[in-house]
C-alpha cells in the first residue's frame, strides 16, 4: 500500500493544470481551465480543471478525478502506476513498493525492468557489433537517430542473455518473451543475430521488441509475443520519440514499418509512428486522435498497403470524432515511407502528407471502382456498399459529408441515400451523469467542506439524518478529514481517499457544483455556521413532530422519562421563542 500521507503530498507537489495541459491544451477561464472533454466528443469545451482545488470535471460527460485519476483515465494505468509516474515526474520516491508485489498487484514492475535491462543489453552489444553497425549505416542511420530509439543488438548465440541477468532460469524472463523453454526443457533466447527495435510506451518503458534480420531470412523481423505489458493491437511504434513532432504539427504519419518510422525520423520528419505488423485498430486510432487532430496513413504503395489502408479507414470510422480528419497517402508501387524519403527527400514527402486523399473520396473511390457507375444497378450497389461503413460513423457531420459526395456520384438525391442507408439520427451513448437528487440542506454544507475542509471541526456528527446519500457522504468527508489531522488535507487527497467509495460520486457532484460556484472565502465560516444552525433546527422540529405524534396517541405518560424531559425542553424553547406556548 502507498501511504496515504505520500498521495497527499504528491497530489501538493503537482499542479493539474501543467500535468493535463501537456495533455489536452487548456484555456483560461475565469477562475478555472477550461478545453473540449479528451474523454468524449464535444464541439464546446466542457471540461474543466481547478487550479485551486486540483480536480478536473466534465460537465458534458461526469468525468471527474485528481491529477492521478486523469492520468488513469487518460493512459488507461492502473492507480499504483499512475501515482509513479508523477512521483517520478515530481522527483519523488514512492515508499514502500516492495510490499506492494506481496500483495498480489500486477506482477509488470518486475517485466518492465527486465525489459529496461534487456534493452540496455542489447544497445550495449550493438556498440560491439561492427557487422550489426554496417547494417544500420547502409540503412543510411545515423549514430544521433540509432540513440533516438535506442535501437540494439542481440548478438548471434543461444544464451546472451544469461550475461545481462543473473537468473537466467528465472521465469519472469519467459514472461517476458525474452527467453524461450524448448521441449526438452532446454532455455534459449528468443532474439539471435537481430538488429532490435525497443517498442516504447507512453511512460518511457520498453514493453516488447522487435528484431530485424540482418541480411534476408526468415521471419524478417521478429516480435516479442504478446505479455502483460505489451498488447500489440493497443501500441505503435515511435510514439515517445514523436511526442513534440506530434504537438509541433498537431498530425501524426501512421506507416507500417520501424524502418519507415526511423528512416523518416533520420529525414527530419518527426511525426511518424508505425502498427506492429498488425492492421490499425481503433484503439489506435482513438489513442492517437488523443493526441492529435490529425492522421495520416501512409502505407506501402504495394496492394497490400492498400488493403491496409482499407482496413484502416474502417476501424477509423467509429473511432473518428467531430474535428479530427484522416487522410490517405498512396506511395508508388515499388515504394514504402522509407526508400521514398531516402530517394526523394523529405519535402517530396511532406507534400505527399498535405495532399493527403481525404476519407470520403478514399472511400468513394474504393467503393466506385467495383461498381459499374455507368449503370443505374451500379450505383445503387455503391449506395448499399457504403450503407454499413456509414452507419460506424458516430458525428453526424461527416456522416452528412458523406451522404452528399455519395449522392453526388450515385445520382440519387441526399434524402433517398439516406432512405437507402437507412440512417437514424446519430444515437450518441448519453453521457454518464449520475441521477439527480433533490437538493437538501446538506449539499451546500457538502460543498462549504470540500473548498474549506477545517470546517470538519465546527460539524456536530449526531444532527446529521441517518439515511440519506448526502448525509452519508457529509458523515464521511468529516470522518476522513478529522482522521487526517493536521495537515487538512486538500480535496483532491480527500478525493483520492474516497476513490472507489459509494459516496465518491455525491462528492463529485458537488465539487463540479462548487467549480461553478465557489463561496467567498471570508463568509464561509459564518454560512457554514448558519447551515449549520438551520440543520439542528430542523432536526429538533422532526424530533419534537415525533415526540407531539406520540403525545397525541398516547398522551404524556406514554412517553419515557428521558422522553418527557425533551419534550418539556422542547416545548420551552418553542414557547420562548413563540412568545405564546404551543398547546
Ligand atoms: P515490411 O516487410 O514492409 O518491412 O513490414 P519494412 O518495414 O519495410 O522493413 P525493411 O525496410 O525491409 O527493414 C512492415 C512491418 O511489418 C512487420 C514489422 O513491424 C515491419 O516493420 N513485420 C514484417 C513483421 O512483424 N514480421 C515480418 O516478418 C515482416
Ligand atoms: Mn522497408
Amino acid at each position: 500500500m502507498i501511504p496515504e500521507s505520500f498521495i497527499q503530498e504528491l497530489l501538493h507537489r503537482v499542479d493539474i493544470v501543467d500535468l493535463v495541459d501537456a495533455y489536452v491544451p487548456l484555456k483560461k477561464a475565469g477562475a478555472n481551465y477550461a478545453a473540449c472533454c479528451p474523454f468524449h466528443n464535444e464541439k464546446t469545451p466542457s471540461f474543466t480543471v481547478s487550479p485551486a482545488k486540483q480536480f478536473y470535471h466534465c460537465f458534458g460527460c461526469g468525468a471527474h478525478g485528481t491529477a492521478i485519476g486523469f492520468l488513469m483515465e487518460y493512459s488507461g494505468v492502473g492507480f499504483v502506476d499512475a501515482v509513479k509516474e508523477l512521483a517520478s515526474r515530481t522527483g519523488l520516491q514512492v515508499p514502500d513498493d516492495d510490499h506492494r508485489q506481496k500483495e498480489g498487484g500486477p506482477r509488470t514492475v518486475g517485466l518492465t525492468e527486465i525489459m529496461a535491462r534487456a534493452a540496455k543489453y542489447y544497445y550495449e552489444q550493438l556498440k560491439r557489433s561492427p557487422k550489426a553497425i554496417e547494417y544500420l549505416k547502409q540503412r543510411g542511420l545515423s549514430g544521433e537517430v540509432a540513440q533516438k530509439f535506442g535501437i540494439g543488438y542481440a548478438p548471434d548465440g543461444w544464451q546472451n542473455l544469461e550475461a545481462a541477468f543473473d537468473n537466467y532460469a528465472n521465469a519472469e524472463l519467459q514472461t517476458a518473451g525474452l527467453v524461450i523453454r524448448n521441449d526438452q526443457g532446454r532455455l534459449y533466447d528468443r532474439f539471435r543475430d537481430r538488429v532490435m527495435f525497443p517498442i516504447v510506451n507512453q511512460k518511457g518503458e520498453v514493453i516488447a521488441f522487435g528484431g530485424r534480420v540482418l541480411g534476408a531470412g526468415e521471419p524478417k523481423y521478429l516480435n516479442s509475443p504478446e505479455t502483460p505489458l505489451f498488447e500489440k493491437g493497443r501500441e505503435v511504434f515511435g510514439l515517445p520519440q514523436a511526442r513534440a513532432a506530434l504537438r509541433d504539427k498537431d498530425a501524426v504519419v501512421v506507416v507500417e514499418g520501424y524502418m519507415d518510422v526511423v528512416a523518416l525520423a533520420q529525414h527530419g520528419v518527426g511525426n511518424a509512428v508505425a502498427t506492429l505488423g498488425t492492421a490499425t485498430t481503433a484503439m489506435h486510432v482513438q489513442k492517437l486522435l488523443r493526441q492529435v487532430s490529425r492522421i495520416v496513413y501512409c502505407f506501402d504503395g504495394d496492394a497490400a498497403g492498400r488493403k491496409a489502408a482499407w482496413r484502416a479507414l474502417e476501424n477509423s470510422l467509429e473511432a473518428l470524432p467531430e474535428q479530427k480528419s484522416i487522410g490517405f497517402v498512396f506511395l508508388p508501387p515499388e515504394d514504402d515511407p522509407d526508400s521514398f524519403v531516402r530517394r526523394e527527400g523529405a519535402p517530396a514527402f511532406e507534400r505527399l502528407i498535405v495532399e493527403a486523399m481525404p476519407l470520403s473520396e478514399f472511400l468513394l473511390r474504393e467503393l466506385a471502382s467495383h461498381c459499374d457507375m455507368t449503370s443505374a444497378e451500379g450505383r445503387a450497389r455503391l449506395v448499399s456498399e457504403a450503407k454499413p461503413l456509414l452507419g460506424r460513423l458516430q458525428t453526424p457531420l461527416l456522416r452528412l459529408q458523406l451522404v452528399k459526395r455519395l449522392a453526388e456520384a450515385s445520382g440519387f438525391s441526399q434524402a433517398e441515400v439516406e432512405r437507402l442507408c437507412e440512417l437514424r439520427p446519430v444515437a450518441r451513448p448519453a453521457p454518464a451523469k449520475a441521477p439527480r437528487r433533490a437538493p437538501s440542506l446538506l449539499r451546500p454544507l457538502l460543498r462549504m467542506l470540500l473548498q474549506k475542509p477545517e470546517l470538519a471541526q465546527l460539524l456536530p456528527l449526531n444532527v446529521l439524518p441517518e439515511d440519506t446519500a448526502d448525509a452519508r457522504a457529509v458523515r464521511r468527508l468529516c470522518d476522513e478529514i478529522l482522521a487526517a489531522g493536521e495537515p487538512t488535507p486538500s480535496y483532491a487527497a480527500l478525493l483520492e481517499r474516497l476513490r472507489g467509495s459509494e459516496d465518491e460520486t455525491v462528492l463529485r457532484e458537488a465539487a463540479a457544483e462548487l467549480m461553478q460556484e465557489p463561496f467567498a472565502e471570508d463568509d464561509i465560516e459564518a454560512e457554514f455556521k448558519g447551515a449549520v444552525q438551520r440543520l439542528i433546527e430542523g432536526e429538533h422540529r422532526r424530533a419534537f413532530a415525533m415526540l407531539q405524534a406520540k403525545v397525541q396517541k398516547l398522551g404524556v405518560a406514554g412517553l419515557s422519562s428521558e422522553e418527557k424531559q425533551a419534550y418539556l425542553e422542547a416545548l420551552n424553547t418553542r414557547s420562548a421563542r413563540a412568545g405564546t406556548p404551543n398547546l
